[in-house]
């Protein structure tokens, strides 16, 4: 039989619903991705994030802060070609071992300005539950614990507090878990996204 790909993550996602990993991709990688998020940033190529979608969607600044830009999987740069490649090897890893059916990931670039966050919030829409597992992938050098901005998850137990340190990985199950990213002091980079199943 052949063994599943990530493991670790896949048996953290079965036995409680979420999982971190340390280096889901090598530094010069999430390098790579942080300049380009930035050079396209500078370019002007982000838009402030919205909250709901379609006619639904508003920008409220008081419910989340960060800036995004959506990433195409047919029109990708050097730079993302090995994020794609991880995503893939990761998504195969997930439905062999737990049978999910994940189809695509969607994702976007998002960059939390000093002093901006996320409040409490679940990722499904309330029309659409096509996204089953979410994923966020840290690109930021160097953060410590006074720099704020963590992703705190709602757990049953309690809180439980995820760095976004450059490379990590956190991933949950998206309709399970309440969460929210706390004021970050520096700006805050990630790619954000979602596997999502055939609807
Ligand atoms: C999101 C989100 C968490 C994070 O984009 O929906 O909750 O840590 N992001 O950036
Ligand atoms: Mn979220």
């Amino acid at each position: 039989m052949l063994h599943p790909g990530y493991p670790g993550i896949c048996a953290a996602i079965e036995q409680r619903g979420w999982a971190v990993e340390a280096a889901f991709l090598p530094p010069a990688s999430i390098a790579a991705l942080r300049i380009e998020a930035r050079r396209r940033d500078a370019a002007g190529e982000f838009h402030v994030a919205g909250v709901g979608r379609g006619a639904a969607r508003v920008e409220r600044s008081e419910i989340r802060g960060d800036r995004i830009l959506w990433l195409d999987e047919h029109v990708h740069c050097a730079a993302e070609a090995p994020l794609w490649r991880a995503l893939a090897a990761l998504r195969a890893a997930l439905n062999e071992a737990l049978f999910l059916g994940l189809d695509s990931f969607e994702g976007h670039y998002a960059l939390y300005p000093p002093g901006a966050f996320y409040r409490r919030h679940r990722d499904r829409f309330r029309d659409d539950d096509a996204r089953v597992i979410s994923c966020v992938l840290y690109l930021n050098e160097d953060w410590s614990v006074e720099d704020g901005g963590a992703l705190r998850m709602h757990l049953p137990e309690g809180a439980h507090d995820i760095m976004p340190t450059g490379g990590t990985l956190a991933c949950f199950i998206t309709e399970r878990l309440e969460h929210e990213v706390l004021p970050s002091a520096r700006e805050r980079l990630a790619v954000s996204g979602w596997f999502r199943r055939r609807t």
